[in-house]
């Protein structure tokens, strides 16, 4: 065919030439599969939007024709097992590779650990090259090529992703998308006044613009960054900086932004990364006059990266981190014409919340009714679950849900931060209050989630309530995410602030160092941690596809999850409250559930009914299903 008759999307793809023909069939099958989704999502955001198409695409095939065949087989097996991460038998782990392991090396030679805890999923917190401290613990990335010195190098993380791999361990990885270092170098480049990298930015010569966008906008770090712009003098304008003055917001209505992190994307799946966190994400486009959260335009960037991974490396998974209200949470899991199409994993912070904020009340009404209003997600797709992060908690409970069930929004976020902090009377937690936001009244938390549970202050419920929060993220269905250390029960580290380029952020309070050899199990945390996770393994009702339904409780003390599997119901009922509680036999009934065949998988044995219910005692949790 002479080269005028060949449209512009058949000479993006020249690459393929060299690959034999069976390589280059498979990558043309996935692409008839997944242009449509490609073109559609690509069209809304940019004017030449198949010139933009053409050149992702050109990417596309250059990753896959650089896969190693490694990796291609770990393709075909993805997309074999594609419910991989929505499995029972799988739960996560997160850590800090230097914190956990010291260096990439580190964690590979500690996979043992990994392996025996019942890990299938591992996130190493952000390990590609920040600018120097401050840099929001690897949040201001200067480099996504390579690897922190410290840690490693990329050969040593393309090692860790083999060696995690032997052993059915995938590796997740940030990808902040929102934002680079202020010494990256597209953000050098501006400075030195190349316009093309200025354009990868969002500048304003004056304050008329930033201070219209301003009405509208949230702070996110109000004590250490106040404010969403920052003057730049190399620059001579604002740059748009939503997290801290050195983390330069990226221009995402520039299609070269898109083409870039798409080369990053390719490069990480390359070297064995399994799964990306999209940092921050619900924050990627700006609209005038909105919080410039959960725009529209994110799902469709998201839906367009999604099928460029799908055409090139699809046993890539995409994680949103989207800290959002309940209703705007489901999107990043796709809704509408998204469905199915965007991120297939999902933190679920409003489970997370309501973990604490029921533990805190001892009662399960505002949880129940929130958890409620959230409709499925795709059957595709899975929630993380998770207790505590490296992040602090922030009070998403809304104010309609609030008012719902007779609360007053304002009052009970108040109440939670007061308790968390240690202030309420009796409060059995010892966190630390996070950029107090004077305007709002906001107070977010940080801790460990032993130190949040009452362990630091040797309340003699605090082990049954950890327990109790591991059982509702491992019994709720979902990828649980561990966070390091929780699982031994670490307290809030007394010398986080001792590290000077810490010491302004009291998040590292919570982001402690592994203290190997592994401690002795003196308040069996450990044995009870490890109990949920081989009964979560063994019970096939936990699979994802099948959604969690929240139910309103009878006993307000008692939160009920019930989750309809084909091979039967099962009842996931978790006592909020330091006395006995019950749950009706009635409930039993409502979700199919035979009282008389009914066994607790999390004992193995039928559980106590007197007076007609379920007995529970002080915070226990049951996970009930039928007889087999
Ligand atoms: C995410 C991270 C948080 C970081 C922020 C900015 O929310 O979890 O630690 O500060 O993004 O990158």
């Amino acid at each position: 065919m002479s080269s005028r008759s060949r449209s512009p999307l058949d000479v993006s793809l020249d690459v393929l030439a060299e690959l034999p023909p069976l390589r280059r069939e498979v990558f043309e099958a996935r692409l008839a599969r997944w242009l449509p989704d490609l073109r559609e999502a690509v069209e809304p955001l940019y004017d030449d939007a198949e010139t933009v198409v053409c050149r992702l695409l050109s990417l596309a095939a250059s990753a896959y024709a650089a896969r190693e065949d490694e990796l291609h087989r770990l393709d075909l097996r993805r997309s074999l097992e594609p419910d991989w991460f929505q499995r029972p038998d799988v739960i996560g782990y997160a850590a800090y590779a230097d914190r956990f392991a010291g260096t990439l090396a580190g964690v590979a030679e500690r996979t043992d650990y990994l392996k025996e805890l019942g890990v299938g999923y591992l996130h190493l917190m952000p390990l590609l090259l920040p600018r120097p401290n401050p840099n929001d613990g690897g949040y201001a990335v200067q480099d996504y090529h390579s690897v922190r010195p410290d840690l490693g190098t990329m050969e040593d993380l393309r090692k860790l992703t083999r060696r995690l791999r032997e052993e059915g361990i995938s590796l997740c990885l940030d990808l902040v998308l929102n934002h680079v270092a202020r010494e990256h170098e597209w953000a050098r480049r501006a400075r030195a006044g190349e316009q093309r990298y200025r354009d990868y930015f969002l500048v304003f010569p004056g304050l008329e613009m930033p201070d219209a966008y301003e009405r509208t906008l949230p702070e996110v770090f109000p004590h250490f960054s106040p404010g969403n712009f920052t003057w730049d003098d190399e620059l001579e304008g604002w740059v748009w900086t939503t997290f801290n003055d050195y983390q330069w917001d990226v221009n995402w209505a520039n299609p070269d932004v898109l083409c870039e992190y798409a080369d990053i994307i390719f490069d990480l799946a390359n070297h064995g990364v399994e799964v990306l966190r999209l940092d921050a994400i619900a924050f990627i486009w700006k609209r005038l006059g909105t919080s410039c959260q959960n725009q529209p335009e994110v799902h469709d960037l998201t839906q367009a990266l999604h099928a460029l991974t799908r055409i090139a490396c699809p046993a890539m998974v995409f994680k949103a981190e989207a800290i959002v209200g309940p209703q705007d949470l489901l999107a990043y899991l796709g809704e509408g014409r998204h469905h199915g199409k965007v991120s297939d994993l999902a933190y679920h912070n409003s489970l997370m919340v309501q973990i604490w904020s029921m533990l805190a009340s001892q009662d399960a009404v505002l949880g129940s009714r929130a958890l409620q209003e959230l409709p499925p997600p795709p059957s595709t797709t899975s929630w993380i679950t998770y207790a505590r992060c490296h992040d602090d908690i922030g009070w998403a409970v809304s104010d309609e849900d609030a008012s719902a069930v007779g609360l007053d929004g304002s009052a009970h976020r108040r109440f939670l931060s007061d308790f968390y902090s240690g202030e309420f009377p009796g409060s059995w937690a010892r966190g630390l209050v996070f950029q107090e936001n004077e305007a709002t009244g906001d107070r977010r938390i940080s801790g460990s989630l032993a130190s949040l549970a009452g362990l630091e202050i040797g309340d003699p419920d605090a082990v049954r309530r950890i327990l109790l929060a591991h059982a509702i993220i491992f019994g709720f269905g979902g990828l649980p995410v561990i966070w390091m250390g929780d699982e031994l029960g670490l307290l809030n580290d007394p010398e986080w602030d001792s590290v000077p380029e810490h010491a302004e952020d009291n998040r590292w309070a919570h982001r402690p160092r592994m203290p190997w050899p592994v401690p002795a199990d003196t308040h069996r945390i450990q044995r009870g941690v490890r109990a949920l996770v081989r009964a979560r393994s063994t019970l096939p009702h936990l699979h994802a596809s099948v959604s969690a339904e929240v139910l309103g409780p009878r006993d307000p003390s008692v939160f009920l999850v019930a989750r309809r599997h084909p091979l039967g119901p099962m009842l996931g009922a978790y006592n909020m409250k330091a006395e006995p509680r019950h749950v009706p036999l009635e409930v039993l009934h409502t979700v199919g559930l035979d009282p008389a065949r009914v066994v607790d998988h999390l004992t193995g044995s039928a559980p106590v009914v007197r007076d007609d219910a379920v007995q529970l005692p002080p915070y226990a949790a049951a996970w009930l299903v039928e007889r087999s």
